[in-house]
């Protein structure tokens, strides 16, 4: 959702806000503006749709050149995405501009307020109300260093809901100011330049040195003072430093027609990279970075799993392995239903949050909720730095690396390993299994990375396959036990992506009601469980596939290498190296990423950006 960058320094101010706004493009959004500040004015130009679109008229109508400058990619929730509504927004008087992500709650009073005072709003949008304010506030502030933050301080103190805000000032030609609460915002250090950017994406290229913010935290970039943070009150805090461990290469398209085909490539290394110094040299568990004591962990008698989107189906799948490994109960939970239902925790309670990003508003508000009931939380999480691993009792890193497609892939494997992780350990600090037992899994793990790189170097055939599906209006999943939510997984792929109808089941459910869709040439996927899994799970999903088959299904069967008891019931076969039963998601998604994606590519869609959706949900 909504990007936002931020630039005080010595070069072009334009060039680097542009450049900016276009890594942070994969956010997700539906217009997008910049303002500079030059010889005492502001000048703005802002665009519904695509970067290209504001490029072109940034062309036709130059700004001025500048060393300070605010951009801002919109993704709409007052006011549709027209160029009105786009950011930045300039104050009545042109004395202030602010952009904006988050949703200010309490707008609607602000801008009676305002329009009470004479002030004629522009736009439909929740923000403009900020830039008002803060003009107002800049007015009233004593003159000298600070006045700019100070205003910040003051409108902050007025605005509910979730916002990260960023201003420039017409008479203040060096200083940024910004604030954020539950909304993100990471500052950049440079040579005797400063950045702001929604995410690290905006400005790797050209430092790795940042600064968290913290909740309820206003900083003021002056280029010559430097960096000031405070709360809303205006008592000064030290800011977390960090060094971002991304390179600017690792968020370019390396060569690859989409991020999400790089992504896709990426997994074996992603995979490698979140076992990577966690597996002990004697088949054990190390992970230091999981500040809860073994007695802590040794206490739990419950866990949730709660998450969105992919990250959910990460935790449906976490479930089968750390309930078998462990015998502790395990819920899993959507995110954005988690705190309205009143769940039972308490102390002993793990909730363990799952989040690419670390900025998901929902997922967020769900681990807020769980620190308030005194459950501890886990965070599983990509991006360094971001809000849910920082309010979070202990953190397990992915470090998948920057992950920019919309639709997650990498995100989504390394958050099922950084799972097995978390189950693994609590078996073995728990001593509910042998550690023979243990590093047997652990030796399994290793072998993931060699599995999917197997995997991927045999898709052809899935796109080809692909390019036959593309004209479906509506294709089904199916699958048992950790194949259930693979097939989840597969259809929100295959949703997001191709904006084709889409519905995983659990394969046994199909005859309670499913099974009256299937028509003659309808194609329904099926992930078929290894035949050596529990209880005969191989030989129902097989009875399953015949009984699609016999109702006119065009089967497409996931089915691993050696199984032959599935040959005569499928239409088309993705064979799977061997894989143990709980860790088999880990390949069998591979395929349905691969489909969705060629596709969406095959339906001239924009795989990397689909529409109406963001990268980072920073709204509940
Ligand atoms: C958005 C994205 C999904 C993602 C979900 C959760 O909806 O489009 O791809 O799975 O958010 O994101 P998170 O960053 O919390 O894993």
């Amino acid at each position: 959702m909504c990007g936002i960058v931020g630039y005080v320094g010595p070069q072009d101010a334009r060039d680097v806000v542009l450049e900016g706004l276009r890594r942070l493009e994969y956010r997700g959004y539906d217009s997008a503006g910049i303002a500079v500040v030059a010889d005492g004015a502001l000048s703005s130009a802002k665009k519904a749709g695509k970067l290209a679109n504001l490029e072109k008229v940034l062309a036709e109508r130059p700004l001025p050149a500048a060393t300070i400058g605010i951009g801002h990619t919109r993704w709409a929730t007052h006011g549709g995405p027209t160029d009105r509504n786009a950011h930045p927004h300039l104050s009545a008087d042109g004395s202030v501009a602010v952009i904006h992500n988050g949703i200010i709650e309490n707008f609607a009073v602000l801008r009676a307020e305002c329009e009470k005072d004479g002030i004629e709003f522009t736009s439909e949008t929740d923000t403009e109300v900020a830039a008002h304010l803060l003009a107002r506030a800049y007015d009233a502030a004593p003159e000298g260093e600070g006045r700019l933050a100070d205003a910040m301080r003051t409108v902050c103190r007025r605005l509910e809901g979730a916002f990260t805000l960023v201003a420039t000032a017409a008479a203040e030609p060096d200083t940024l100011v910004a604030a954020r609460r539950s909304s993100p915002l990471v500052v950049g250090i440079g040579d005797g330049e400063y950045f702001l950017g929604s995410d690290v994406a905006a400005f790797i290229a050209h430092t790795r040195e940042a600064r968290e913010l913290g909740q309820d935290q206003v900083v003021e970039i002056d280029r010559h003072r430097g960096l000031t943070v405070t709360d809303f009150a205006g008592a000064e805090v030290e800011p977390t430093a960090y060094t971002v461990d991304w390179d600017a290469a690792a968020a370019e398209k390396g060569g690859y027609d989409w991020f999400m085909l790089k992504e896709i490539a990426e997994q074996p290394q992603a995979i490698a990279d979140t076992l990577l110094g966690r597996l002990g040299v004697r088949g054990e568990l190390v992970l230091d970075e999981v500040r809860l004591s073994d007695q802590e962990l040794r206490d739990i008698d419950k866990i949730f799993v709660v998450a969105c989107g992919t990250a959910y189906h990460a935790g449906l799948i976490a479930k089968y392995a750390i309930e078998h490994w462990t015998r502790i109960p395990v819920e899993v939970e959507v995110a954005s239903e988690f705190r309205y239902r009143d769940p039972v925790l308490d102390r002993s309670t793990l909730v363990v949050v799952i989040s690419q990003s670390g900025e998901t508003m929902d997922t967020l508000m769900a681990l807020r909720h769980a620190k308030d009931q005194n459950a501890r939380v886990l965070a599983i999480c990509n991006a360094n730095g971001s809000t849910i691993p920082r309010e979070s009792d202990a953190v397990l890193y992915t470090h998948a690396g920057p992950e920019v497609a919309v639709a997650s892939t990498k995100g989504f494997l390394t958050q099922l390993v950084a799972c097995y992780l978390v189950g693994l350990f609590l078996a073995q600090i728990r001593g509910v299994k042998y550690e023979d037992e243990v590093s047997a899994i652990v030796a399994d793990l290793r072998r993931l990375p060699e599995a999917v790189a197997q995997v991927l170097a045999g898709m052809e055939p899935v796109r080809e396959l692909a390019r036959s599906l593309a004209d479906a209006n509506t294709i089904l999943f199916l699958g048992r036990h950790v194949g259930f939510p693979v097939a989840l997984e597969g259809a929100l792929k295959l949703k997001e992506l191709a904006y084709i109808h889409a519905e995983g089941f659990a394969a046994g459910e199909l005859k309670h009601g499913p099974i009256a869709v299937i028509d003659q040439g309808t194609p329904v996927i099926v992930i078929v469980p290894s035949p050596r899994s529990r209880e005969s799970v191989h030989g129902k999903v097989v009875s399953n596939i015949q009984e699609v088959r016999a109702r006119g299904a065009r089967t497409i069967v996931i089915a691993e290498e050696g199984d032959e008891d599935v040959v005569p019931y499928a239409d088309h076969l993705i064979r799977i190296p061997r894989t143990p039963t709980l860790l088999a998601p880990v390949v069998t998604t591979i395929p349905l990423q691969v489909l969705a994606c060629e596709i969406a590519d095959t339906r001239g869609l924009d795989v990397d950006q689909p529409r109406n959706l963001a990268k980072s949900v920073t709204v509940e």
